[in-house]
């Protein structure tokens, strides 16, 4: 994790709408600065960016934060990699925490198959580009297969001499140790000689890149149409690659499948590459195999939508129609596009333009499961016992998707197409969907586009897959705000960003701790008075500024909203920016109180805002006690109504204090 401090620097030298402008034209207006938002696609420039305040938000899609945020997004980085990235960038000296001796060692074999994977790249394109046989071989091959140069050289293509050690030489040579140069796959040793052998010879080589660009391994495609051999051979597995965790050409299409909203998924180096090169880049390959469910959830993090281009191959298509069902799974919407008999996405791409090929998308891609109806219906022609057996494929696939609404529109359209009864396939489908939540965790729902401002927005990207905490609070954060907590979270929200924005301001003057003219903080009186109510927020997020806050405030020279914005819990500053969105302070009370500036009435206002929150809670509390007192085996009524009293008593003392109260 990086220190405070550098992400302070960081965040004072790089200046919001210097590092904005790198990536986006910006139009002056008024204070602040508009462009076309770089994360969706726009006519309107609804981007803006706030120099005072550091911060740069989209009205539209929500996206946006502090330079750091910013440079996350854009660029698909981690937290550490965007506060690097703008501190070489702005020449601030950075260091980094120290590893433990254990994390040193890892770390240190990880580095070193990166470098040994880096250099073996440019070994390999420097043979393809600059010597004879690469080029009569190598660039030939690619070009025979329609590759443009500038292609060639973005994907890092490169070629193997026909050798049985060239590039283990020049690796030893150059010092590599050969433990590294059998880890990655580089080279192998056989047991009888002491030597080591060039997997690759003779190959074309397709270098793998990680989602942050790294070369995790290799693909080697052989040139001759020699039928002895694998077409690709591949580097093993190692400490870098775990082959179902990479999607090949997902590091060069982020970008786009952010831009377009969705993916385009093939099978090979070649399709990705020729569809690439024709203007359509938001594409990835799985590399021949089936998907896996961390791939899946890689390209989740970019978008929802996904579609599987098949070539018109039918025993293919069959075979792959299981994995369709685990992209529904994990809340994709689907879509499949067939091309046309004979050709794959590498040569249906070449020679066609961009609009070409998009034309021939919009109009042929359909959703997966009226196409897996439309093959399933034709191949159970008169066959009603084969037809049986497929409503039953059809019911399981609609079954595994998470979100309600669209199973029962999937169920709807599939009960006409198929002519059976609708109600049938609702317990069918119900059957299976209570089985397989039984088996694993909901794991994704469409949610309210207004709640999106309580949610951490950003998209990680980061090398390990195992357990990912931003996506399980998001998680946590999107139950909170379909439940009845709900209008509780919303009152949180108004309570934290004074906590960020005023935390070091003078709230009022109180007698506290034998001082009789103490100045209490704003955020110390929101967390005082909550304390004195035995309230905690409910938001992970809130909470954890609120406990910051009470750790920090009484630093030296501490600020409020800098000491969230720079925080390095990327989480945290990202709230902390869109709580301090302007946008925001025109809703609730703020109309009430007009122009009025807040900065001059703070007192007024968190007290305002503390009541509503009371407010808040005493209606959830009382809504929760209703349905205690409802359910048939309730033990203690009396005191439950006893309780209810107090609550509803309590209600109309803070609905009063509310109403009454007129803020001057
Ligand atoms: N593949 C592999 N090993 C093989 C065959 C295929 O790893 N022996 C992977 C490669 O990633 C390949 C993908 O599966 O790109 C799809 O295989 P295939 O359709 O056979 O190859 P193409 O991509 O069409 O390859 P090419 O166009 O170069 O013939
Ligand atoms: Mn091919």
């Amino acid at each position: 994790m990086m220190d405070q401090m550098t992400i302070e620097k960081v965040l004072d030298a790089a200046n919001i709408v210097d590092v904005v402008s790198q990536f986006v034209t910006l139009r002056r207006r008024g204070v602040n600065y508009v462009g076309l938002c770089p994360f969706h696609n726009e006519k309107t420039p609804s981007f803006y960016v706030s120099p005072s305040k550091g911060i740069c938000k989209c009205f539209s899609c929500g996206k946006g934060g502090n330079a750091i945020h910013f440079i996350m997004e854009h660029e698909q980085m981690s937290f550490p990699q965007a506060v690097e990235w703008l501190a070489v960038k702005y020449g601030i000296p950075f260091s980094k925490r120290e590893p433990t001796p254990e994390e040193k060692l890892r770390q240190d074999e990880r580095e070193s198959l990166f470098i040994v994977n880096d250099f073996a790249c440019k070994w390999f394109q420097n043979i393809l580009n600059n010597t004879p046989s690469g080029q009569s071989i190598g660039k030939t091959y690619f070009h025979s297969r329609g590759f443009r140069d500038d292609i060639i050289e973005k994907f890092q293509l490169g070629y193997c001499p026909d050798n049985s050690d060239d590039f283990a030489k020049a690796a030893l040579t150059k010092g590599f140790r050969k433990e590294y140069l059998i880890a990655t796959g580089l080279c192998y040793e056989r047991e009888e000689e002491n030597k080591l052998r060039d997997r690759f010879r003779g190959r074309a080589i397709f270098p793998v890149h990680s989602v942050s660009g790294k070369i995790v391994a290799f693909g080697g495609r052989i040139m001759k149409s020699d039928v002895k051999v694998a077409k690709y051979v591949n580097s093993p597995e190692s400490v870098i690659y775990k082959k179902s965790n990479e999607l090949y050409g997902l590091f060069f299409a982020r970008q786009a499948i952010v831009k377009r909203n969705r993916c385009f998924l093939v099978e090979g180096y070649a399709d990705v590459i020729s569809m690439f090169q024709a203007g359509v880049e938001n594409v990835v390959a799985s590399s021949g195999t089936s998907l896996t469910s961390s791939q899946i959830r890689l390209i989740h993090r970019f978008t929802s939508n996904i579609t599987v281009l098949y070539d018109g191959d039918m025993a293919g298509i069959k075979a792959s129609l299981r994995g369709i069902d685990m992209l529904l799974e994990e809340g994709m919407n689907v879509k499949v596009l067939l091309l046309p008999d004979g050709e794959d996405p590498d040569s249906f791409a070449r020679g066609r333009s961009a609009a070409d090929f998009q034309k021939y998308i919009d109009s042929n891609q359909v959703d997966f499961i009226r196409f897996k109806v439309r093959l399933i219906m034709d191949e159970a022609e008169g066959d009603p016992i084969r037809r049986a057996s497929l409503i039953k494929e059809i019911t399981s696939s609609i079954s595994v998707i998470p979100d309600q609404i669209v199973r029962a529109v999937y169920i709807r359209e599939c009960s006409q197409l198929m002519q059976v009864d609708e109600r049938m396939l609702i317990t069918e489908v119900n059957k299976l969907h209570s089985e397989s939540r039984r088996n694993s965790e909901e794991k994704t729902r469409k949610e309210p586009a207004t709640l999106m401002e309580h949610i951490p927005g950003l998209q990680i990207a980061d090398e390990k897959e195992e357990s990912d905490p931003i996506e399980e609070l998001r998680i946590s954060i999107r139950k909170l705000l379909v439940s009845e907590k709900a209008t509780v979270v919303d009152k949180e929200k108004m309570l934290a960003r004074l906590i960020v924005r005023y935390g070091d301001k003078i709230c009022c003057y109180t007698t506290y701790e034998g001082n009789d003219n103490y100045a209490m903080k704003v955020g110390e009186y929101i967390i005082g008075a909550m304390k004195a109510d035995s309230l905690s927020f409910f938001h992970p997020v809130y909470k954890t500024i609120a406990s910051l806050y009470s750790k920090h405030f009484k630093d030296d020279g501490f600020v409020s909203e800098r000491y969230f914005l720079s925080n390095p819990d990327s989480v945290v500053s990202l709230t902390a920016a869109n709580l301090i969105e302007e946008r925001y302070q025109l809703s609730g009370i703020y109309k009430e109180m007009g122009t009025q500036q807040e900065e001059d009435n703070l007192f007024g206002i968190t007290d305002h805002i503390l009541s509503d929150y009371r407010l808040a809670v005493v209606n959830y509390e009382i809504r929760q006690l209703e349905k205690k007192m409802q359910s048939p085996d309730v033990d203690d009524i009396i005191s439950l109504q006893k309780e209810y009293k107090v609550l509803l008593s309590a209600r109309n003392i803070l609905a009063k204090r509310l109403g009454d109260r007129i803020v001057t």
